[in-house]
């Protein structure tokens, strides 16, 4: 997949910016607060529909404007020609989105296009929060698998929903189940909870399965040692059995304490809990091979590279896991990488790459004398 141009109107700081991508391999560099991550964003929102930054469409709004118009011409190795797109965000959320002038529905750009954003936020992945590993299944299901955003969607509805019930019973002093007359209304949502929670959970864990040996692969090379490596899923199918052990529960805490929105994933490197065990660095190279696996992943479904992001990341990872980064990206794959400064990591790689500065929401070429 190839991004050629790209168009920003009213898009976070951006008023108006055009940009050509030229070569394969684009730098930008500019300080902090400039709109580097602005500009990946765009990239972002294009191919994968979702901002991984804003939980709102306002968000990606200009502060001084109504509204934002991002477009681009992307290719696919499929088609060859460029597909031109160009979306609509409002305030309200509602988006319009036409590929080559015809109206889609902007979820379908999921359906064809795709990039993987790789920020610094992704190497605390192994010890951040249990919520960030799910988002992260959670963005790659919805890249792989059309209807996932709908499933999780509507896993998360009846979450809020059986939840705000369990409240409701709290307000009535309703603590134990012996205390509960009528179980009709709690059977009704516990039966679509469970139904929910095990598409969910069901994708989740297949997954993890198509991650482990891709991950593992990319670890033995990162690490260049031979060390036993799995992905465990923390997280089960559930059954009205299950719910009905723990409704006292749920019940005195007014939430639903099993299911889909406890889920995680272990990395456990040489039999033990990384997140507990593994030192910095090796967190490092496993959040590093995680990527590289969705990397992989989507490439397998789409039968091409998506565009790789590469958020500021690369000044974060020592040489060793630098130049492994940048070969394992060399090839049929377009990257576009954000920096604040031209350091030596990327002397090697910025031949042939097509350099651009961003200041202040303005993009240009860099003066070849200026390198
Ligand atoms: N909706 C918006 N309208 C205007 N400015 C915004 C909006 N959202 C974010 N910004 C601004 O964009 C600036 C640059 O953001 P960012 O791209 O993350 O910088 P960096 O170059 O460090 O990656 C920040 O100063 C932020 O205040
Ligand atoms: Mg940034």
């Amino acid at each position: 997949m190839l991004v050629r141009k790209l168009q920003l109107i009213g898009f976070r700081n951006y008023i108006e910016a055009a940009i050509s991508f030229d070569a394969s391999k684009t730098i930008i560099i500019g300080n902090n607060a400039q709109g580097k991550t602005n500009l990946l964003e765009a990239i972002q929102v294009l191919t994968s529909y979702k901002s991984r930054r804003a939980t709102k469409d306002i968000e990606l709004i200009n502060f001084e404007l109504n509204e934002a118009v991002l477009r681009a011409e992307i290719s696919k190795e499929t088609d060859l020609s460029f597909n031109q797109i160009s979306m609509l965000i409002r305030p309200s959320g509602r988006r319009t989105l036409k590929v080559n002038d015809v109206n889609k529905k902007a979820k379908e750009l999921s359906l064809d296009f795709a990039s993987v954003s790789f920020m610094v936020d992704d190497l605390e992945i192994i010890n951040g929060s249990p919520s960030g590993r799910r988002n992260f299944l959670d963005n790659l299901l919805a890249k792989l698998f059309y209807s996932y955003a709908d499933d999780l969607d509507a896993f998360e509805d009846i979450l809020l929903q059986r939840n705000s019930y369990l409240k409701s019973l709290q307000e009535k002093n309703i603590y134990h189940i012996n205390q509960l007359q009528d179980r009709v209304q709690l059977s009704i949502w516990d039966q679509m909870f469970v139904d929910k929670a095990n598409r969910v959970s069901r994708h989740r864990s297949q997954l993890i399965k198509q991650l482990e040996p891709v991950m593992k692969n990319y670890y033995q090379r990162i690490s260049n040692q031979n060390h036993d490596f799995e992905l465990i899923y923390q997280g089960a199918q559930i059954s009205q059995n299950d719910l009905d052990l723990v409704i006292n529960k749920d019940l005195a805490r007014g939430i639903t304490n099993i299911g889909p929105q406890r889920d995680d994933i272990e990395f456990r490197l040489k039999y033990k809990d990384a997140a507990s065990y593994a030192s910095q660095g090796e967190k490092r190279s496993l959040a590093l091979a995680l990527k590289l696996a969705e990397l992989e992943l989507l490439k397998d479904k789409f039968s091409e590279y998506p565009i790789l992001l590469l958020d500021d990341v690369l000044a974060e990872l020592d040489e060793d896991r630098q130049d492994l980064l940048l070969e394992c990206i060399e090839g049929d794959i377009q990257v576009i990488i954000s920096t604040t400064h031209l350091g030596k990591h990327l002397e090697k790689w910025s031949r042939g790459a097509q350099i651009l500065t961003v200041n202040n929401g303005v993009i240009a070429k860099l003066d070849e004398a200026k390198i």
